[in-house]
């Protein structure tokens, strides 16, 4: 399952210069496990990579790329430096938020009934381990095969949001003194969160798996079909019934801390959801022989499952009505958002006519840092920008 790779790194290999004439291909960037050049790999490219030219970015690639990853300029997808740069001006920790009135409010009885009580620990059970799985595959598996340094450059601040969501999931189960066997097991013991976490394991285990790497379409393919899963369907979709749910409870006045808390994270995943999804169309565009018929059938059959998996999980945390909500609107909700990543990615809309009945958490999504819902912020964190060498 999922295991700790040790494996050297690939981001070091091309730093060792080569003799130009050196009859064996250098190490590309994208074969961590050995030095063998990977089927399908142009080995010129692997010389000209390891000989003291300089960089054109023009050269540089999202997978199988031959540029060196270490030297973050000349850029070529500005783009995802930029993201970069917006997640770091959007930076948060969980213990800057008060959560005196939740603690207050889930210690009275008659504070919360027993079904919203219900949300907030399924929602609990299903994220503190849910960062934990998307951080692993970001630092054991995505990371390892890509070769542009500014989207690497990305993923090591999406990793280190991975970490301080798991942190904000833990401080709000410590804060509220939740029982955390119960909590933490909950993907092992709640079937509609196992299903769930069932659904992503192979996709991250395929890619972290340290023979694994790219080069030949099939391999591309895999890592291709495991970013649509992880951009689209888990941060793109396997988290929006849990944040909706606790953003409406937040709009009753409720739980307003982890309200507040969830509203920093649905940012921040919007954020993710937007890099995977650039990532994957650049890629595609790079690779378009990896888009055929019989990918895009697979990819669209992966879409509507996460749907059934994702409704299953509303219809376990609301049995009944709760907070204005029920399962049958997250039924519209859930197609709505898949047709949205279907299209995002190139494909056709899987459901039509879908409406969006929560407009309210689009709003949510473009949070402004000056502008904080639940107003349990006193200082809004501002980092980068504040000093002056002047
Ligand atoms: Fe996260
Ligand atoms: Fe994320």
């Amino acid at each position: 399952m999922l295991t700790w790779d040790d494996q050297s790194t690939p981001a070091l290999q091309p730093v060792r210069p080569l003799p130009a004439a050196a009859p064996e291909p250098a190490a590309t960037a994208y074969a961590p496990v050995t030095a063998a050049a990977p089927a399908g790999s142009p080995s010129s490219h692997s010389v000209k990579a390891a000989s003291a030219q300089r960089i054109n970015a023009a050269d540089k690639r999202i997978i199988n790329g031959q540029t060196d990853v270490n030297q973050l300029v000349p850029f070529k997808y500005k783009w995802a430096w930029e993201k970069y740069l917006a997640t770091c001006a959007n930076h948060w920790m969980p213990q800057e938020i008060n959560m005196s009135r939740d603690i207050a409010l889930w210690k009275d009885p008659n504070g919360l009934t027993e079904d919203e009580r219900r949300i907030v620990k399924r929602n609990l059970g299903f994220f503190v381990t849910a960062d934990s799985l998307a951080a692993n595959n970001i630092v054991l598996g995505t990371y390892r095969h890509i070769t542009a340094p500014e989207c690497r450059q990305f993923l090591l601040r999406q990793a280190f949001e991975e970490a301080i969501h798991t942190h904000a999931y833990q401080y709000i189960v410590e804060s509220l003194g939740l029982d955390e066997g119960e909590i933490f097991n909950a993907y092992h013991e709640v079937p509609a969160i196992r299903d769930k976490d069932e659904f992503l394991l192979p996709f991250i285990d395929a890619i972290m798996d340290p023979n694994f790497r790219t080069g030949t379409p099939q391999a591309d393919q895999t890592l291709l079909k495991s970013l649509i899963v992880f951009a689209c369907l888990m941060e793109g979709l396997f988290f929006y019934v849990g944040f909706t749910q606790i953003l409406a409870l937040g709009r009753q006045n409720k739980m307003t801390g982890a309200a507040e808390q969830y509203q920093y994270i649905l940012r921040d995943e919007s954020m993710h959801c937007n890099f995977g999804i650039d990532l994957i169309n650049q890629l595609k565009l790079e690779n378009p022989h990896l888009w055929t018929a019989e990918f895009k059938a697979e990819v669209k059959e992966l879409f509507l499952k996460a749907v059934e998996l994702e409704y299953r999980y509303a219809e376990d945390t609301m049995p009944r009505g709760v907070l204005g909500l029920n399962a049958s609107m997250f039924k519209g909700y859930l197609r709505y958002i898949a047709n949205r990543r279907a299209t995002q990615i190139g494909l056709d809309p899987l459901f039509p006519n879908e409406e969006n009945p929560f407009p309210w958490m689009s709003e949510m999504i473009d949070l402004k840092k000056e502008r904080n819902f639940f107003e349990t912020r006193v200082i809004e964190y501002q980092s980068g920008g504040a000093l002056s060498w002047d």
